[in-house]
């Protein structure tokens, strides 16, 4: 007795102040009721969130102490038949609670069976481009959310092509006839950069066709315009015809593999700039991240207008020092959709709840910004160019959707834990745009999200932080590449 005295409070006192000791109590205290009661139990202690008052700690500290003295050297049947009823004693007092140090029973739900959204990585084979069906049928509440890659490329391209027929007195820098640009291509296996890039080309007239689709290839140094992935350009303004020349182009990775890198895009307009910069009459970047980079480094103390993709707040800003333009991808719409279809599947009602039919609190989507393809089981929201006519409209990217921003009743919508991940914390769009506007919607939905950063490169980096699913109840996955969605199935069908 002595000694179990003090083995509580060794154990449970210590477990209290350490994170991985909550974590590996929660893993054992599963594996003990498991083994004893055939249920799965998962307990959790969160400090960071402020969760345990003094009652549920006590009731916590007598799990605690009961697991380690089943854990010290007593029989397991024995143990079994001392701690059962304290056990579920404890586990009734806090499940029937919505206090805090919640014993959270996540049910009889296997993991495999959880809520699952993927999310601005479309599970792909990043080569050609084919859907992995069977990742975005991984159970009946899986879906992806993204938006629609290919109605945004067509608006980049148009915008640029739009800029350069306004203002065709001025653009053409050095006067040579030929229209020159750059372009930063983010991900080459990125079914999103593939598509901007694909967009950039067609409007511009540069684009060559192979199997029925736009190359989208880096086409490396082109200023002699030899290359084969892209071909010259025409377009004739005013009457006066005039050449289009993709003069660089390359994919913005950094030597640790990162893509979308905006360093190495600041880096590649050092060198373009040195060696061709007065031909150069248009800078265009598949995204924000790296086409601020450019802007800053060069193209902004040269007057030469850059165009980028994702509408963040800083590009937004930069519209009024001379930034060409940008393409919303309705973030606001997309992060909403991301917890929303889990909420919806957590609280088993019409997926279509509170995106096409109004929630209970009145929150709906208009199909001007969203469409959801049912083939593809995937939520696409819609795309909106923002240059200097309506750049004062998006000055901060953070904002919510107001159709969608009223707050969930939490009796009737629980709080659930969810597990997200962004496959880069780097990553200029997700970090400064999307994880502020998914963490303003959470509170919204009532979901307590556990956000994990990835370092961009390396999926294991990600999944190795998946150890313990069944503390879940739904799960938001943003893959490293697009062809990796089997590695986290293959946890979840554990
Ligand atoms: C964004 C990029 C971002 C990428 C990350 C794209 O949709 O436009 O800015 O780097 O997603 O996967």
């Amino acid at each position: 007795m002595h000694n179990a005295k003090k083995l509580r409070q060794i154990y449970a006192g210590s477990i209290l102040n350490d994170e991985k000791k909550q974590e590996n109590f929660n893993v054992n205290l599963k594996i003990f009721y498991r083994k004893h009661f055939g249920k799965h139990y998962t307990v959790n202690i969160n400090k960071r969130k402020g969760v345990i008052n003094m009652k549920k700690k006590l009731v916590v500290l007598t799990m605690a102490a009961i697991f380690a003295m089943s854990a010290v050297g007593c029989g397991s049947n024995d143990s079994a038949a001392t701690t059962a009823p304290a056990a579920s004693d404890a586990n009734t007092e806090t499940t029937d609670s919505s206090a805090t140090a919640e014993v959270a029973a996540t049910g009889d739900v296997a993991n495999k069976d959880k809520p699952l959204v993927w999310f601005n990585r479309q599970p792909s084979n990043s080569s050609t481009g084919e859907l992995d069906m069977n990742a975005l049928n991984f159970n009946k509440d899986t879906y992806y959310v993204g938006f629609d890659a290919n109605q945004g490329a067509e608006l980049q391209g148009q915008m640029i092509a739009d800029y350069i027929e306004a203002n065709i007195d001025s653009i053409d820098r050095n006067g040579d006839g030929v229209i020159g640009y750059v372009l930063a291509i983010g991900d080459i296996g990125h079914n999103d950069s593939i598509a901007r890039t694909r967009g950039v080309r067609k409007a511009l007239g540069t684009a060559i066709e192979a199997d029925g689709n736009i190359v989208s290839d880096p086409a490396g140094t082109n200023v002699d315009g030899s290359a084969t992935v892209v071909q010259d350009g025409k377009i004739t303004v005013n009457g006066k015809e005039y050449v289009v020349r993709e003069l660089a182009s390359q994919e913005m990775k950094n030597s640790a593999g990162a893509t979308w890198d905006a360093a190495t895009a600041g880096n590649a307009i050092g060198t373009w700039s040195s060696s061709f910069g007065d031909q150069i009459d248009i800078v265009a970047s598949n995204n924000d991240g790296m086409g601020m980079s450019m802007f800053n480094a060069w193209s902004k103390d040269n007057k030469v207008p850059t165009f980028g993709y994702d509408a963040n707040s800083d590009a937004v800003a930069a519209i009024a020092e001379g930034y060409g333009g940008t393409i919303s991808q309705h973030a606001d719409v997309q992060a909403y959709l991301t917890l929303r279809v889990l909420r919806n599947a957590l609280d088993g009602v019409d997926i279509d709840t509170g995106i096409g039919t109004a929630d209970d609190a009145g929150n709906v989507l208009s199909d001007d910004v969203y469409k959801y393809d049912a083939d593809q089981r995937s939520y696409y929201a819609l795309n909106v160019a923002v240059t200097a006519d309506n750049y004062q409209d998006f000055t901060d990217s953070t904002v919510t959707w107001a159709p969608v921003s009223t707050q969930l009743d939490a009796t009737a919508h629980p709080s659930k834990k969810v597990w997200l991940n962004i496959y880069n914390a780097a990553d200029n769009f997700l970090s400064s745009t999307y994880q502020p506007l998914l963490q303003k919607y959470d509170d919204l939905l009532n979901l307590e999200v556990e956000y994990i950063g990835g370092d961009g490169q390396t999926e294991s980096n990600i999944t190795n932080r998946l150890g313990n699913p069944s503390q879940y109840d739904a799960f938001a996955i943003n893959m490293v590449k697009t062809d990796n969605a089997a590695s986290y199935m293959s946890i979840l069908n554990q």
